[in-house]
């Protein structure tokens, strides 16, 4: 049997396991897909065990995605690019690093239908998803990206990597066709992020990278304006499949049983 692990800390509310362990189901693989909350002390033994064959494949998550790097021989361009790797499989003896968060954010804009070309997006947050964020949007043809951040020295070290980017103050809004929340706010339900929205017309995407709860109050001031609102759910579901297509050479299904199951 082959075995899976998510990796991470806090690691508890992870719905990988679910996700995962549904498609191999669905798929008949057998396998099994399990979390592991552990310490950064820990990571270089945890990745010697894919070396070891006692695991085949990792996925990683907040707070590792950058410290997992040194431990791995091979990272794939979007992960170089990013600094970010969620998903370590081993290929030809040699550990490989990939960041399927990029294409997990672009597939859940494909169903948003909203166009992104020569558009404006504002960025709230510089953590570590921001990156992938940014590399998928630059990809898409968006013709401005504006990030903002509480701590500001962390928006000049992304700027380190993406040139082309903007920076404002944290608490200033300016003018966007598309607003990401991409800081922790919102993870708990009373979170508010001090922007006023006002004058805002109803063609701007509001879109949220928190999955749970569904409807932040950022994404609620959203719809409260007529604006298009989506959550990060489907970008979840999308980077765990691409992540399964990776280790299994399979493109598992995304179906109403699966969201009811995961209860996204
Ligand atoms: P990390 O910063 O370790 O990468 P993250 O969960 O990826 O962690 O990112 C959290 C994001 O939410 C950061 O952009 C953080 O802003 P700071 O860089 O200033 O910490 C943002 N964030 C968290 N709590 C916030 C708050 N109360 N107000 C504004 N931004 C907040």
């Amino acid at each position: 049997m082959k075995k899976y692990l998510v990796i991470g800390n806090p690691i508890e509310h992870s719905l990988s396991p679910k996700l995962h362990n549904y498609w191999f189901e669905k798929n008949n693989i057998d396998a099994n897909y399990d979390r592991k909350k552990i310490d950064k002390s820990e990571i270089q033994e945890i990745i010697t065990e894919i070396r070891e064959n006692k695991l085949d494949g990792i996925n990683v998550t907040v707070p590792f995605k950058t410290d997992v790097i040194p431990f791995l021989d091979t990272l794939s361009k979007e992960s170089q690019i990013t600094r970010s790797v969620n998903t370590i499989y081993k290929q030809d003896k040699k550990l490989i690093g990939h960041n399927t968060d990029i294409k997990g954010f672009e597939l859940s804009l494909k169903e948003t239908q909203f166009n992104l070309e020569n558009k404006t997006i504002f960025i709230l947050g510089a953590g570590g998803v921001v990156p992938s964020i940014i590399y998928a949007l630059e990809k898409l043809g968006t013709s401005k990206i504006i990030v903002s951040n509480r701590t500001k020295q962390k928006t000049e070290n992304l700027k380190k990597y993406f040139s082309n980017i903007s920076v404002v103050d944290w608490g200033d809004q300016p003018e966007f066709d598309m607003i990401i929340n991409a800081t922790s706010l919102g993870l708990n339900k009373e979170d508010n992020i001090d922007l006023n929205f006002k004058n805002i017309n109803k063609k701007k995407l509001f879109y949220d990278v928190i999955y749970n709860p569904k409807e932040t109050n950022f994404l609620r001031a959203g719809k409260n304006l007529g604006c298009q609102v989506s959550n990060g759910k489907m970008m979840f579901i999308y980077q765990a499949l691409e992540a399964f297509k990776i280790w299994h050479k399979v493109e598992p299904e995304i179906n109403e049983e699966l969201k009811k199951l995961l209860d996204l």
